[in-house]
């Protein structure tokens, strides 16, 4: 019988994010820079009688919606894996544009796959693609360039570690509504272009802090002006780059050394909540 198997799913930050045209299938094409980083959940799978999903933090439905019970029901629907007892340990902010959803329903896929149906492993990103645009990106992580809605993900050589700093704000962001907000404001972007993108991340990513730039920052920020405010509050505290993740409301900064990072946690910790964390 196959043992317990225990798997750790990061959560990533959006480097650049890129909103480029709406679809005919209602997605939008995007450009985007994936990392993951150390904050993470851990998922313990288990062979048992029946399914059942347990969650230390009763804020996270345990109903369909949950997407590790979706990427077990899609491994039962086509490589008919057995029942499994899910333990997930929630670490990952819900609703903070962090992928924890997309990521801890990856790293179901990946072991169910290894536990029950090796063969199963070359499908896996288009069962990842059904439960989320995110989701291919979590089966590679690391440091990837992202087309298509996202999930048309290029692994790059990652950079050296680099220090962060988390911020949750106590609001979340619909992915769906921050898209609709873009749309609205009517602002096009172009693609920065896998080139450039690969030349930034070989000269270490801050150099060209610049240059990565989140579209969702400007409608996200319009309607809660105190993301903004955290990410002012981060380079003021001498980040290296802070942006928005994803569609938001995480602030995430970076750092050129773990020391400037401590200093700047030790000083923004009275005024906003704050989390280390280093890409990974
Ligand atoms: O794919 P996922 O379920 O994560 O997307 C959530 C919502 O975000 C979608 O229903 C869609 O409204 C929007 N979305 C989009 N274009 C993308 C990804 C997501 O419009 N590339």
């Amino acid at each position: 019988m196959t043992e317990t198997v225990t798997v750790a799913a990061p959560a990533k930050i959006n480097w650049m994010l890129r909103v480029l045209d709406r679809r005919a299938d209602g997605y939008h094409n995007l450009e985007t820079l994936f990392q993951t980083i150390s904050l993470h959940d851990e998922i313990t799978i288990t062979p048992a009688e029946t399914f059942e999903l347990d969650c230390d933090d009763s804020t996270i439905p345990t109903s369909r919606d949950n997407l590790v019970l979706r990427a077990a029901i899609l491994m039962r629907e086509r490589f008919s894996t057995p029942p499994v007892r899910v333990q997930l340990r929630k670490r990952i902010p819900a609703g903070g544009g962090l992928g924890g959803g997309s990521s801890d329903a990856a790293a179901v896929l990946v072991a169910l796959s290894r536990m029950f149906v090796p063969q199963a492993e070359s499908h896996l990103p288009d069962l990842a693609l059904q439960i989320g645009s995110d989701v291919p990106f979590f089966l590679i992580g690391g440091t990837a360039y992202g087309t298509g809605r996202g999930e048309v993900v290029t692994p790059l050589p990652g950079p050296s570690p680099i220090p962060l700093l988390l911020s949750f704000p106590g609001v979340s962001v619909s992915t769906a509504d921050a898209f609709r907000w873009l749309d609205d404001s009517a602002k096009k972007s172009s693609r920065v272009g896998a080139s450039r993108i690969r030349d930034l991340v070989l000269n270490g990513l801050l150099d060209g802090a610049s240059e990565l730039t989140n579209d969702f920052e400007p409608v996200v920020f319009e309607r809660m002006p105190e993301l903004g405010a955290i990410k002012r509050g981060m380079l003021a505290a001498g980040a290296a780059w802070s942006g928005m993740s994803g569609s938001g409301s995480t602030i995430v900064a970076a750092f050129r050394d773990v020391a400037s990072r401590d200093e700047a946690a030790a000083r923004l910790s009275g005024q906003m909540n704050v989390v280390s964390a280093m890409t990974t």
